[in-house]
């Protein structure tokens, strides 16, 4: 097992647009002693991102960027390789990041994603699942490649669905565990 203690951390960013559950869960676990990351940049794209708000408020350095533009990336990679990001982790981040930027990452992007892959990629996956009557619903971390929520697996966790549950009962559980897994993945990628 390799040890992670102090200054041998991975430096690890994380891209977030929304409410960032899964972005507090992951500084949290970053904390702890025994954690193989520390979190030293959060990008968004979404200044009113939650997730954004908390890590400016948690003094953690944060970046603002677009990503409407898919030709200049330089400024974002220049700033990534400056702070030596070695990982780089999605959570409920909701931009298609470029072939060209994940080649320059190839192999230390992870994402998580609300369903079992390779079922249900894209959005409105608990929609989806409910709709088709599915016995089990829940999550995926994986690595990111060219192709959306098509990368090697990492880990999953499934949960039944049950006949009382509704898309919001779903989202609940499900959001309980990623939450559960991305420290995992994270663990299982780099001990
Ligand atoms: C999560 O369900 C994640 O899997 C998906 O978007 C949601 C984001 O939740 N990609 P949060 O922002 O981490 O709370």
């Amino acid at each position: 097992m390799k040890n992670y203690s102090g200054k041998n951390k991975v430096k690890t960013a994380i891209f977030v647009s929304g409410s960032g559950t899964n972005l507090k869960n992951l500084i949290k676990f970053s904390k702890k002693l025994n954690s193989p990351i520390s979190i030293n940049l959060v990008i968004s794209n979404n200044l009113k991102s939650k997730g954004f708000l908390f890590a400016k408020k948690n003094k953690i350095n944060t970046v603002f960027y677009s990503f409407n533009n898919n030709k200049n990336y330089e400024s974002l990679l220049s700033k990534l390789n400056k702070l030596n990001i070695k990982l780089i982790c999605l959570a409920g981040f909701m931009k298609i990041l470029p072939k060209s930027f994940i080649k320059n990452f190839k192999g230390k992007i992870l994402n998580i994603h609300p369903s079992l892959l390779p079922k249900y990629k894209g959005l409105n996956t608990h929609e989806r699942a409910f709709k088709n009557k599915e016995k089990y619903v829940g999550c995926t971390v994986h690595f990111v490649n060219s192709k959306l929520d098509s990368g090697k697996i990492v880990i999953q966790k499934k949960t039944k669905l049950f006949k009382k549950d509704t898309i919001s009962s779903i989202k609940k559980r499900v959001l309980k565990l990623e939450h559960k897994i991305y420290p995992i993945a994270i663990e299982k990628i780099l001990l």
